[in-house]
C-alpha cells in the first residue's frame, strides 16, 4: 500500500466511525464542525491569514459533508456546505451577484473522479461506457472574481463574498493591466450582459518580490501568493493594489444574457478561445479528454510540473465540454454538478517544532535545523525543516514548542512558512542563538554585513574538518572513490587525517586501516589507487578544492585560467600591507565575473597562514597542472618578450608565467632578437634600448589584446 493508499485508507476508517456516532452526538458534530470550519473560513477569506493547512481544512469538510449526507435533518441553513467562502468585509460597497458565484466540489483520488463521471452519466440519463467530453485545466490558487461586462464594457466587479453577494472592487480592478475594460470584440458579437468569472493572482516570483520590498518597509509578510493577492486586491486605496503585481485568468461565465449557441460558442473550448480573443488570459495547459485514464494522466502531467508553472496551483479543474450539458446539469448546494476540482497533494501542513539544532557546514556556517513532528506533507514524511540563519528565526518570531506551518515544494528542503502565535499556550520557548560553536566551542562570529555566524575554528572544529574533507574528495575536487561517510569519520577519528595532505599519505597507515573493521587487502588496495590517480589534478580543480568561500566550478576555472599556474596564484595574491590588499583586489575585480565580496573572501583565504600551510603541505604531495590556455592566445607563441616597468593589471610574475604558457620566451635584457618589450609605467632605459633597436613596444593592454586574440 503506497502513502496514498493508506491515506484512502483512513479516510474509510474515519467514514466508518461516523456509523457508530448516535443522532445526538451526530448533531453536536456538525454544530461543533460548522463551528470551527466558519473560524477557518474568516480566517482564510476575511483576513487572508489561515491557521489551519488546506489538507486539514479538506477534511473538516469532508467529515462535516457526510455527516449532513447521512442526516439530512441536521442539515442547517447556515451550514458552511450552503454558502461559499466568507461574508463580505467591512469597508466595501456590496455587489449582488445576479447569478450565484459557485464554488468547486473537490475530489482527491480516483474513486472520486470516477463517482463524479458516474453521477453525470446517471444525471443525463446516459450508459456508463458512454464517452464524455470534458476539458482539464489548472486549478489556480487566488481568488475569484466576476467582472460584469455591458455590451462590451465593464460596468464592475466583485468578489464572491459568500457566493450571492460579495464586495465592490471595480476601482481596483481597473488597476490591473490584464483586464479588459472593453472587450475586443464587437458589441453584437457577444451578449450584451455578461459576467466574466477567473481568479485573481500573483505570480511567485513577484510574491516573493513584494515580500522583500514589504521587509524592507517594515510591513506586513505575506504567507503565499494567495494571501499576497488577496491583501493587495481588498485595499480600500486602489493606488495600492496599482502598485501590486496582480494577475487575471478568466475561465467561467456567470449571468449571461443570451444564448452561446447565438454566437457559435456550444462548449467550454470554444468559449476558452473566445475570452483570448476579447482580450483575456487564460490558464494553461488545458487538455479535452475523453474518459478517466486521460484525465488521470493529465492530472499526473500537471503535478510532476507544477513547480515549473510560474504561480501556484492547488488542483486540476474537469469541466464539462458541452455548454447545453452544463446547463442541463446544473449544480448542487454551492458547487455546479458539471465541474469538479481535483486536489493535488497539499504541500503545506502544521506540525509542532520540538527543537532546534544547529549545524556547522565546511565554511563553518552555523546553520539552524527545525526538528518537527513527523508529518505527512503531500505523501512524503517530513521531520527536519531549513531555518536559514538567526534573523529569519527573529523575523519570523519562532519558538520551540511552536505550531508551524511548513511548505515541502518538489525536491527541495521543507522550509518553515510561519508560527500560528495564537495557538501558543505558554510553553514556548524563545531560542537563543548560539555565540560558540556547539562542536569546537570557538567563538561563533558574525562579520559586518553578513547573516550567517561562522564557527571561528577552522580546520580545528572537528565538525567543520569533516565537511570540509568530505568536499574535498567530492566529485567535483578532487573525486577520490572508495571513502564512505563511514570511513571518514574513522579516519578522522583514528587521527590518520588531519589535513588533506594526509590523504596522501595514508599508505603509512595500511596494518592499522587493514585491519580496521570492513577493511581489505583488495579494499584497501583500491582506496590507495583511486588516491594515486589522484596525485596530479587541474588548476581549476584544485582550486576548487580549497574550498573559498563564493568560489564555485565557475570561479574557479576563471581563476585558473587568468593565474595559470598555482604559484602565480598564490605569490600574486599574497598581501604584505593593506596598500597591496587594495592592489590585488583591483586585479581581481578586473577580472570578468570576480565581484567585490568574492574578492574579499579569496584575499582573505590566500593570506590565511592556516590555509597557505594547507595548500604548501598538499603541494608536497601532489602536482598541480597549469590551466590550459585557449588556442586563440598562441598569437605570441615562439616570440620573446621581455617585461619593463609596473604592470597595474598582473603582477610581473602573473604575465610572465602567462607568456610562457602561451608559448613566448620570457628574457631579462632587450637584444636585437627580442620581439615585444612590454612597457609598464617608468620603463626606464629598457624602452629606450628597444626603441634603438627597432623592437615592437607594447603597453600591458596591447600585451593583453594580443592575448585575447
Ligand atoms: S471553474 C462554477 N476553473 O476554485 C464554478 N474555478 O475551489 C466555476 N478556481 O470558486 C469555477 N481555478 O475560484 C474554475 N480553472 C478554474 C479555476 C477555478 C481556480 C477557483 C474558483 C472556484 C474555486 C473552487
Amino acid at each position: 500500500m503506497d502513502l496514498f493508499e493508506k491515506a484512502d485508507e483512513a479516510a474509510k476508517n474515519e467514514a466508518a466511525k461516523l456509523d457508530n456516532l448516535s443522532a445526538d452526538e451526530a448533531r453536536q458534530e456538525i454544530i461543533r464542525l460548522s463551528a470551527e470550519i466558519n473560524h477557518h473560513d474568516m480566517k482564510y477569506h476575511g483576513e487572508d491569514a489561515p491557521d489551519i493547512s488546506d489538507a486539514d481544512y479538506d477534511k473538516l469538510r469532508q467529515r462535516l459533508t457526510q455527516l449532513e449526507n447521512k442526516y439530512p435533518q441536521f442539515f442547517y441553513d447556515d451550514s458552511p456546505n450552503k454558502k461559499v467562502g466568507a461574508s463580505a468585509k467591512q469597508g466595501f460597497k456590496k455587489i449582488k451577484h445576479q447569478q450565484m458565484m459557485l464554488s468547486l466540489s473537490n475530489g482527491f483520488n480516483r474513486d472520486d473522479i470516477a463517482d463524479f463521471l458516474s453521477r453525470i452519466k446517471r444525471f443525463l440519463n446516459l450508459p456508463d461506457h458512454a464517452p464524455i467530453d470534458i476539458l482539464a485545466e489548472p486549478k489556480i490558487d487566488g481568488l475569484s472574481a466576476s467582472l460584469f461586462y455591458k455590451a462590451g464594457k465593464l460596468e464592475y466587479a466583485a468578489t464572491r463574498g459568500d457566493g450571492v453577494e460579495g464586495e465592490d472592487i471595480t476601482a481596483n480592478i481597473l488597476t490591473l493591466p490584464t483586464i479588459p475594460r472593453h472587450l475586443s470584440v464587437d458589441a453584437h458579437d457577444i451578449p450584451d450582459e455578461l459576467d466574466i468569472r477567473g481568479e485573481i493572482y500573483m505570480v511567485r516570483d513577484d510574491f516573493i518580490l513584494l515580500n522583500e520590498r514589504q521587509q524592507k518597509d517594515g510591513k506586513k509578510i505575506f504567507a503565499n501568493p494567495r494571501n499576497a493577492a488577496a491583501g493587495s486586491l481588498r485595499q480600500l486605496d486602489p493606488e495600492v493594489t496599482r502598485a501590486r503585481p496582480l494577475k487575471f485568468f478568466a475561465y467561467a461565465f456567470g449571468h449571461c444574457s443570451s444564448d452561446w449557441d447565438k454566437y457559435n460558442i456550444h462548449t467550454q473550448s470554444d468559449f476558452r478561445e473566445n475570452l483570448k480573443k476579447w482580450g483575456f488570459s487564460v490558464n494553461e495547459p488545458t487538455k479535452l479528454c475523453h474518459d478517466i485514464d486521460a484525465l488521470l494522466q493529465f492530472y499526473d502531467h500537471i503535478n510532476e510540473g507544477r513547480h515549473s508553472l510560474p504561480f501556484d496551483i492547488d488542483g486540476v479543474v474537469y469541466k464539462v465540454n458541452q455548454l447545453s450539458l452544463q446547463q442541463r446539469l446544473g449544480q448542487v448546494s454551492r458547487a455546479p454538478r458539471w465541474a469538479i476540482a481535483h486536489k493535488l497533494p497539499s504541500e503545506t501542513a502544521i506540525t509542532k517544532l520540538t527543537d532546534i539544532i544547529i549545524q556547522v557546514g565546511r565554511t563553518g556556517a552555523l546553520t539552524p535545523v527545525a526538528i518537527l513532528d513527523p508529518i505527512n506533507v503531500g505523501g512524503v514524511m517530513v521531520g527536519r525543516a531549513s531555518l536559514h540563519n538567526e534573523d529569519e528565526i527573529a523575523r519570523k518570531d519562532i519558538r520551540i514548542n511552536d505550531n508551524v506551518v511548513i511548505k515541502r515544494a518538489g525536491d527541495v528542503i521543507p522550509k518553515i512558512i510561519r508560527p500560528l502565535a495564537d495557538k501558543r499556550t505558554g510553553g514556548e520557548v524563545k531560542f537563543a542563538f548560539p555565540t560558540t560553536c556547539p562542536y569546537c566551542g570557538a567563538a561563533a562570529v558574525r562579520r559586518d554585513g553578513e547573516a550567517v555566524r561562522r564557527c571561528s575554528g577552522g580546520f580545528n572544529c572537528p565538525q567543520q574538518f569533516s565537511e570540509y574533507f568530505s568536499y574535498f574528495i567530492g566529485r567535483e575536487a578532487f573525486d577520490i572513490d572508495g571513502f564512505g561517510k563511514k570511513q571518514i569519520a574513522d579516519f578522522l577519528k583514528a587521527g590518520f587525517i588531519t589535513s588533506p595532505a594526509d590523504i596522501f599519505k595514508l599508505k603509512k597507515h595500511e596494518d592499522a586501516i587493514k585491519s580496521g573493521e570492513g577493511w581489505g587487502e583488495l579494499s584497501f588496495q583500491n582506496l590507495i589507487n583511486a588516491i594515486e590517480d589522484r596525485r596530479i589534478i587541474s588548476l581549476e580543480r584544485f582550486i576548487y578544492a580549497l574550498g573559498i568561500q563564493q568560489v564555485g566550478q565557475a570561479s574557479a576555472k576563471i581563476l585558473a585560467r587568468h593565474f595559470v599556474t598555482i604559484e602565480n596564484l598564490m605569490q600574486c595574491l599574497h598581501c604584505q600591507s593593506d596598500e597591496d590588499m587594495g592592489r590585488v583586489k583591483q586585479i581581481l575585480t578586473d577580472i570578468d565575473q570576480i565581484g567585490d565580496s568574492m574578492a574579499d573572501d579569496i584575499i582573505r583565504y590566500f593570506n590565511t597562514p592556516l590555509y597557505i600551510d594547507m595548500i604548501r603541505d598538499l603541494l608536497g604531495e601532489i602536482q598541480v597542472k597549469s590551466a590550459d590556455i585557449p588556442n586563440k592566445t598562441l598569437k605570441i607563441s615562439d616570440k620573446t618578450i621581455v617585461f619593463t616597468g609596473t604592470l597595474q593589471k598582473m603582477g610581473r610574475l602573473e604575465a610572465k608565467a602567462i607568456a610562457e604558457k602561451n608559448g613566448a620566451k620570457v628574457s631579462g635584457a632587450i637584444s636585437k632578437k627580442t620581439d615585444y618589450l612590454v612597457a609598464g609605467d617608468k620603463a626606464g632605459s629598457k624602452a629606450k634600448k628597444a626603441e634603438s633597436l627597432g623592437v615592437t613596444i607594447l603597453s600591458e593592454d596591447d600585451f593583453i589584446a594580443l592575448l585575447d586574440g
